[in-house]
């Protein structure tokens, strides 16, 4: 009994490692094809990739904050980054993986 508990809590712990990476491989995916075109220059005062004193004081909004700007679009910036096709969820990998790189 604790023998398979051990076994199942091991998977489930390898399983969800496993979804977290295809995740970030995703949101990377999505702001190469996306995103990258301005916020990998800084275009029309888009906020850089990795450049973590354009993003401190925009992740201090929280990623909930960031996710409605990427969604809604915020100043130039085209709702969703001008790609309508994409669901919330690529929105949210997308932003993710920029959060991810500013800090
Ligand atoms: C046409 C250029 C453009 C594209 C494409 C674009 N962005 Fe942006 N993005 C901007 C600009 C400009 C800002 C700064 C907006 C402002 O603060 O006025 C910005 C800001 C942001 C912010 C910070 C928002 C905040 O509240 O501070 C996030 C997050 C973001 N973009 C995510 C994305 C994601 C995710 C994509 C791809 C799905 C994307 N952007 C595509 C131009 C772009």
């Amino acid at each position: 009994m604790i023998r398979s508990s051990i076994i199942i809590t091991a998977v489930t712990i390898a399983i969800m490692s496993i979804a977290a990476s295809a995740q970030a491989t995703e949101g990377k995916a999505i702001y190469d094809k996306t995103c990258a075109t301005c916020h990998n220059t800084g275009l029309a005062g888009a906020p850089k990739l990795g450049d973590k004193a354009a993003w401190k004081d925009r992740i201090q909004q929280g990623n909930d904050a960031l996710y409605q700007s990427a969604i809604n679009g915020k100043g130039v910036m085209p709702p969703k980054g001008g790609n309508a096709s994409l669901g919330e969820g690529d929105i949210k990998a997308a932003v993710d993986y920029m959060v991810s790189q500013g800090q």
